[in-house]
């Protein structure tokens, strides 16, 4: 899926403001924004829902916008929430489904409901489903259309721990059965598993695309250190360039900078007669970007 310059007006609110994406075949893609950011509404588009105000998307070289129904081979998702004949039965949702998406569709509802492991209540109607169950039948729905880019808007919210390990589960087996999945997530420990690749939209705007693991490189390396005389430490790190020094919440000293500083750091130590209990690399964590990201630019 490849959206270019995509802007989505609703009158004087700029839901979506120029957003480019690229999700590559293969991608577990996630789409991470505050509420309200424009995830849905980007979302839709590239769903061929709504139209967008300007700029194109690409569904495997067709732009469903003109080549309309055909571009959406392959793709398949939804948005929000799944909906469903609340009187009717998992399997006869799937059925109704099957009949206008054609093909092979209705032999694989019992496949399908296997993967989503909705099996057992199949019978039973949507309407005493909770929650994890029928955003589970509405990925069995997708999953009748065989696609090959999966649209799922934050699939995991509402659900509790037990089905949000589930949700990841089952989003990591259908991408290594060769599913491209694009995720929209508030789940940021559960994309920093899932995804290798992400945009971060903010106001309708992209502040950050491209793999998760530069993202956390970009954000440079801080280390936690430990000495035996740490306001001594903190005065000799603040002499030295190249290297920021802090103190996190717990009163422990954090000190960032390029490797070279922190070789420094340590030799200055030594030399003051600063014992270095421990000095310990941490890695930013998505929700520090996230947060970094999404607040700086607010
Ligand atoms: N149909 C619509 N009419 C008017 N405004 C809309 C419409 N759809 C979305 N918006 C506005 O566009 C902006 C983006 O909404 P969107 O639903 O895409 O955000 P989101 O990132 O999905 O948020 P959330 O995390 O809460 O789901 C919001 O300001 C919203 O009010
Ligand atoms: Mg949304």
């Amino acid at each position: 899926m490849l959206a270019r310059g995509l802007v989505k007006r609703y009158k004087e609110v700029l839901a979506v403001d120029h957003v480019d994406l690229e999700v590559r075949a293969g991608d577990v893609y996630g789409f991470l924004g505050p509420n309200g950011a424009g995830k849905t509404t980007t979302l839709r588009m590239a769903l061929g829902l709504i139209t967008p105000s300007e700029g194109t998307v690409e569904l495997f070289g067709a732009d469903p916008m003109r080549a309309g129904a055909a571009a959406l081979h392959g793709v398949a998702g939804f948005v929000e929430a799944p909906r469903f004949y609340p009187y009717l039965s998992g399997r006869k949702n799937l059925e109704l489904l099957a009949a206008l998406d054609g093909d092979d569709a209705r032999d694989r509802i019992d496949e399908v409901l296997d993967t989503v492991e909705l099996a057992p209540r199949a019978k039973h109607r949507v309407g005493g489903y909770s929650h994890g169950m029928r955003q589970r039948l509405g990925i069995a729905a997708a999953l009748l259309r065989r696609p090959r880019l999966l649209i799922l808007d934050e699939p995991a919210t509402g659900l509790d721990p037990a089905g949000m390990r589930d949700m990841r589960l089952l989003i990591r087996r259908l991408a290594q059965d060769g599913i491209t999945v694009l995720l929209s997530s508030h789940q940021l420990p559960e994309v920093q598993e899932l995804c290798d690749r992400v945009a971060i939209v903010n106001r309708g705007r992209i502040v950050y695309e491209g793999g998760l693991s530069d993202l956390r490189a970009q954000a440079g390396r801080g280390y936690g250190l430990r000495t035996d005389d740490d306001t001594r430490a903190r005065q000799i790190a603040s002499g030295l360039s190249d290297l920021e020094v802090g103190v996190d919440p717990h009163g422990a000293l954090r000190v960032h900078g390029p490797e070279a500083a922190i070789g420094r750091l340590s030799v200055a130590l030594g030399q003051a007669g600063v014992a270095i209990l421990s000095l310990t690399p941490e890695l930013a964590t998505l929700e520090d970007l996230f947060f970094r990201l999404t607040e700086e630019s607010a």
